[in-house]
């Protein structure tokens, strides 16, 4: 049977990594077995585009450079992480996914929908998510997080402007698919964030188990 494909999404300083290490411990108190990965990244390669387009750098970076650098990055990374864990059964977690591209490149970037339509449909193609989770938080305490960090990348060092486009931008693609995307509120206590997503996950795991007939 096919895994169950989760993707984690947030702006800047929302909180992801400690998140990630939540839904890790749940995984395994709940004996799924799971791959952990992250994008851009995931694989070999894949990291090594990552470091591309995340380093600050004198050169401007061409907005369809870095749509195509994006893109890259997940093909192989679908090819040769995603899919095979999916076909051996495990649940696929990773941190961002195909709305961080609609979100960083299409709404805050200003990048043409149809192309990221075209993209997905050709680099993911059934390789959805079933399900993501959006960490959401006001952009003022996303940033502070992030100047509270000792290493800024190119994206983290982009304008209030950009990130408050990247925070409405999610919220705007889990009012477009709400049965996939859910919005965690990740301004509260880390006690009431952890609860919001293992309500979440509580209630994928009984839902897809039902649709498969039981478990
Ligand atoms: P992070 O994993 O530390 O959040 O950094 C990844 C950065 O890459 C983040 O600024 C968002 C950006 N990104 C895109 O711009 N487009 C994408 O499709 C993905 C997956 C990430």
């Amino acid at each position: 049977m096919k895994g169950k494909f989760i993707s984690l999404e947030g702006g800047e300083g929302s909180g992801k990594t400690t998140a990630i290490a939540y839904i890790q411990q749940w995984l395994e108190s709940n004996n799924i077995a799971y791959l952990m990965t992250r994008e851009p990244g995931g694989t070999p390669l894949s990291e090594q585009i990552r470091e591309l387009i995340l380093t600050p750098r004198k050169e401007p970076v061409n907005n369809t450079t870095e749509l195509l650098l994006v893109f890259a990055a997940r093909a192989q990374h679908i090819a040769e992480k995603i899919q095979p864990a999916l076909n051996q059964g495990l649940w696929v977690i990773s941190d961002r996914f195909i709305d961080s591209s609609y979100v960083y490149q299409g709404k805050a970037r200003n990048g043409d929908i149809q192309v990221l339509n075209q993209l997905t449909q050709w680099v993911v193609g059934e390789n959805k998510p079933d399900a993501t989770l959006v960490l959401d938080v006001p952009v003022e305490i996303g940033q502070q997080r992030v100047i509270e960090r000792q290493h800024q990348d190119r994206l983290d060092k982009e304008s209030t402007a950009f990130h408050q486009k990247v925070r409405d931008g999610f919220l705007e693609r889990a009012d477009a698919e709400p049965n996939r995307v859910k919005i965690i509120d990740a301004s509260l206590s880390l006690e009431a964030v952890q609860q919001q997503i293992e309500t979440q996950l509580n209630a994928l795991k009984h839902a897809w188990s039902d649709s498969e007939g039981g478990a």
